[in-house]
């Protein structure tokens, strides 16, 4: 008989829920849901090894375990982090975090140009929401910005390295997808850059879905730039018989031409299953696919607004019954003027 393991008992900004041995501070977050759960620019779920390279992730640990209660002395990655039975962690309730994840922005900025008016990305750019929440108005450098010129990477991928925060999702996703490894980041520190190589080690059907990892504008589709703002597009859940891949896509659609096709993300902006070049780039017609009607995009988005729903302010709260609601700032400015 199998025996029963352990959970491990975490409080995160005041919420309870109870994990696996193993679990990271990041995933327990998630597991609790709403806005406790810390912004993640590199950690990406379904690439091993990811995290730990960007700091947004970043939270207090204000009790290190049932065991052992003395508070971590520094703020920690809670993409890396594993969960210690009854540890205390502080995220949106912390001050010190906040605070670093202002600095951590801004640093992520210092070299990003400002271009989301004409840049693909937005409205779907994490860097984007991050400045939008913990952006400051000015910038406290006076030097020249890093600058590189677009560059083709094969015939459907645009690199901007201006735009890249260096999170290697892209470089852990060519090298988990792809066969040989002829690519990565180049050089140290301020000149680090990804390689143009990564051209060379994208000869395989999956290479396109290096484009939905990137959490910036740093990788885009060839095939649907500048072709519209994202928020003009309608996303549908459509699927068809691949026998590479599942099959399961979202076909971007501004009336009934198809902008682009990407793979299927959850509310964290994770794919939920990679699709093939030949979905991605060969069937942009909706005649290729059966469509099943309007994604829902978790995330809160300009994209969710005016086409479905209005994305709800409030909390979400997943499958958790020990969680409880943190107060929104709307909810407490009403509490006042009652
Ligand atoms: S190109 Fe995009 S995915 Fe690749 S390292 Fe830069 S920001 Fe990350
Ligand atoms: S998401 Fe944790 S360090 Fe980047």
């Amino acid at each position: 008989m199998s025996e029963e393991v352990k959970k491990f008992k975490i409080t995160i900004d005041g919420q309870e829920t109870e994990v696996a041995p193993g679990t990271t501070i990041l995933e327990a977050a998630r597991q609790i849901g709403g806005k406790s759960v810390p912004p993640a620019m590199c950690y990406y779920k379904p690439l091993e090894t990811s995290g730990g390279r960007c700091r947004t992730c970043l939270v207090e640990v204000s009790k290190g375990s049932e065991a052992d209660p003395r508070p971590m002395p520094k703020l920690v990655a809670s993409c890396r982090t594993g969960v210690m039975d009854g540890m205390e962690v502080k995220n949106l309730t912390s001050e010190k975090t906040q605070e670093a994840r202002k600095a951590v922005t801004e640093f992520l900025l210092v070299n990003h140009p400002l271009d989301c008016p004409i840049c693909d990305q937005a409205g779907e750019c994490h860097l984007q929401d991050l400045g939008y929440e913990h952006g400051v108005e000015q910038t406290r450098t006076e030097f020249e910005r890093r600058t590189f010129e677009p560059e083709d990477i094969g015939p459907y991928i645009k690199l901007h390295m201006n735009r890249c925060i260096l999170c290697a999702r892209c470089v852990l996703a060519a090298n988990q997808l792809t066969e040989k490894r002829e690519h990565g980041i180049l050089f140290r520190g301020d000149h680090a850059e990804i390689s143009t190589y990564l051209n060379k080690a994208l000869d395989n059907d999956f290479y396109g879905n290096v484009i939905d990892v990137c959490p910036v504008g740093a990788l885009t589709d060839r095939t649907s730039r500048f072709a519209s703002r994202v928020w003009f597009t309608k996303p549908m859940n459509a699927s068809c018989s691949c026998d590479k891949c599942s099959g399961k896509a979202v076909l971007w659609m501004k009336g009934d031409e198809v902008i682009r096709v990407t793979a299927r993300q959850d509310q964290y902006g994770e794919s939920e299953e990679w699709i093939c070049n030949s979905c991605r780039w060969d069937k942009k017609d909706v005649k290729y696919w059966n469509i099943e009607g309007p994604r829902h995009i978790d995330r809160h988005s300009v994209i969710s607004l005016n086409h479905y729903q209005k994305a709800a302010d409030e909390p979400v709260l997943l499958d958790n019954p020990m969680a409880k609601q943190i107060s929104t700032k709307d909810e407490a400015q009403a509490e006042e003027q009652k």
